[in-house]
């Protein structure tokens, strides 16, 4: 392996989670009493194995953070690449004041584990998650801790456990954030070998 530490420079501890964020951005959807939701995360990962559980950042100050407090479910849709715009318009646009669904004309059904909405529109796997009550975390944390409860997938990039990205439904890869509304498609798949 080629020595390659002449090339690091320091990154401010502001830019540090970039360096971490492509995991799939992923849409958090949520409804209680009639009112539904949708905004982006970018934070998100798995936490544990069995009972799968997860975490996602979900800012103490948005209305989705209000609705998932009060219904104690949300789902988290994957979007595939085609709704790059879809995503990051619902990451930047309150559904306080308007419904996102209508305005962005996203299509949904209501999942059957927790009744949270399932978007159709572009995305190609959710995961439907019952929040995890946490003394004190409505005050002090952005992160919440989900189970996981049911989970579904497009059998066109992801089947029998693993995803597939080709070039034939490269629309289906997902999709990363870099930040600042950049996003970078996961392509090129890479098969570990056994070192000699
Ligand atoms: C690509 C992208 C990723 C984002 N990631 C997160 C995130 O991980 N956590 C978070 O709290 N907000 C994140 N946001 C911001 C929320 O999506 C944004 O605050 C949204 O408008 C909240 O909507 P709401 O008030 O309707 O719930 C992200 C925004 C974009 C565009």
């Amino acid at each position: 392996m080629t020595q390659q530490f002449e090339h690091f420079k320091p990154v401010a501890l502001n830019h540090a989670s970039r360096l971490l964020n492509h995991g799939p951005t992923v849409l958090v959807a949520s409804a209680h009493e009639g009112r539904r939701n949708i905004m982006a995360a970018a934070w998100s990962m798995p936490v544990e194995f069995t009972p799968p559980r997860i975490a996602v950042v979900i800012d103490k100050h948005t209305f989705s953070r209000e609705l998932i407090a009060a219904s104690g479910v949300f789902a988290l849709c994957i979007p595939g690449a085609a709704a790059a715009d879809l995503a990051y318009a619902v990451g930047t646009a309150s559904g306080r004041e308007s419904d996102k669904f209508a305005r962005f004309g996203i299509e949904a059904r209501t999942g059957e584990a927790t009744g949270a909405p399932l978007i159709a529109s572009g995305c190609v796997a959710w995961l439907e998650c019952r929040l995890i009550p946490e003394r004190h975390a409505e005050d002090a944390y952005d992160t919440c801790f989900a189970e996981v409860v049911a989970a579904a997938a497009d059998e066109r990039v992801f089947s029998e456990g693993h995803w597939s990205f080709r070039e034939d439904n490269a629309d289906l890869h997902t999709l990363h954030h870099l930040g600042a509304g950049v996003f970078a498609r996961a392509s090129t798949m890479i098969k570990a070998k056994a070192l000699p």
